[in-house]
């Protein structure tokens, strides 16, 4: 495979050095690599096996059992789907769940009252409000109204200020996950440039200030592109991590990745009955050095950190009354 003045790519991947040689830059016809993949699952499952352990050892120590408040109001197909994996992810791992399941006519002022009603009770330690909320309801009021302490989203203002200011209390669930993912595969973040695609206050404007936080998760150089950018591909193309998290299918093509690039797709978009990722993983994992898949790759790391979450904030609340 090797040839004659051929440029040498190298990524790292799951604690080991992958290397490979290609004729040239952009010529893809030779470029005879498969992409590691990123199996989200696998990592979810093996975080969940610790977090499971680090709830039995809180319950013992405390005799407080992790307790996550989930709301989930009106019946999107989608939202509902996503919240019954919640509750099974947390008992798998000996979190107590409550769901709380209100009509799509619910007001905003009916809501308001529930979240009062969540943040009072102090056997509850984590509150999450399944989005998007019916048209009605204002969502940062609701976000707004969930107590700083038990805001395992981590959508709060203060919660965002906190981690934009790299003090975090709580990371957002869907941006934990991918760091995680980078990290556990070997991927090299500091110094990296890092692009990611889309600007949601859920997945990428909290990713992009984490990763610029000092330090070995972070230290990168962030590109925000959105559907404004200009050009898009040629920045994507010097992007050594890319992330998706736009809801396009298939939206990025293997023209757009640099070679031995590692990409993360945060998609889960629904086509033909068939879940894709914003990545067309068929053809960008012939150029990526790694990449991570749909399903099996951020969707399991998302529910996985707020498994997390929910234990951190049992742990804050046994700090406040000691
Ligand atoms: N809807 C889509 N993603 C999320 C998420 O991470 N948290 C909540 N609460 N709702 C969502």
């Amino acid at each position: 495979m090797a040839n004659a003045g051929a440029t040498r790519y190298e990524v790292r991947g799951a604690g080991r050095a992958i290397r490979w040689f290609s004729p040239g830059i952009n010529d893809r016809d030779h470029f005879d690599v498969t992409a590691h993949i990123i199996d989200g699952k696998a990592l979810a499952d093996k975080m969940r096996s610790k977090i499971a352990k680090d709830v039995a050892d809180f319950s013992g120590d405390t005799g407080v059992t992790p307790h996550l408040a989930a709301v989930l109001v009106g019946d999107d197909p989608a939202s509902a789907v996503y919240v019954r994996n919640k509750e099974r992810a947390c008992a798998k791992v000996g979190i107590q769940s409550t769901l709380h399941r209100l009509p799509a006519e619910t007001t905003q002022a009916e809501l308001l009252e529930l979240i009062g009603r969540l943040n009072q009770d102090s056997s509850v330690h984590g509150i999450l409000v399944q989005l998007p909320l019916p048209k009605q309801i204002r969502e940062k009021t609701i976000l707004d109204a969930v107590s700083v302490l038990k805001d395992v989203d981590a959508f709060h203002p203060e919660n965002v200020g906190l981690i934009v200011q790299g003090r975090p209390r709580f990371l957002p669930c869907t941006p934990y996950g991918v760091q995680q993912m980078l990290i556990h595969h070997g991927v090299q973040i500091s110094g990296s440039h890092a692009v990611v695609i889309g600007r949601s206050e859920i997945v990428g404007k909290p990713l992009a200030n984490m990763l610029i936080q000092k330090g070995e998760a972070g230290n990168a150089t962030v590109t925000i592109c959105h559907s404004r950018t200009r050009d898009l591909k040629s920045i994507t193309r010097h992007a050594d991590i890319l992330i998706a998290a736009i809801g396009l299918p298939r939206f990025i093509k293997a023209d757009m990745v640099k070679p031995g690039a590692a990409v993360i797709d945060v998609g889960i978009n629904r086509v033909e009955e068939k879940l894709v990722g914003d990545v067309d993983f068929d053809q960008v994992c012939e150029v990526a050095g790694a990449i991570s898949p749909v399903p099996g790759g951020v969707g399991p790391m998302t529910i996985t950190m707020l498994l997390r979450n929910t234990l951190t904030a049992a742990t804050l609340s046994r700090k406040a009354v000691t």
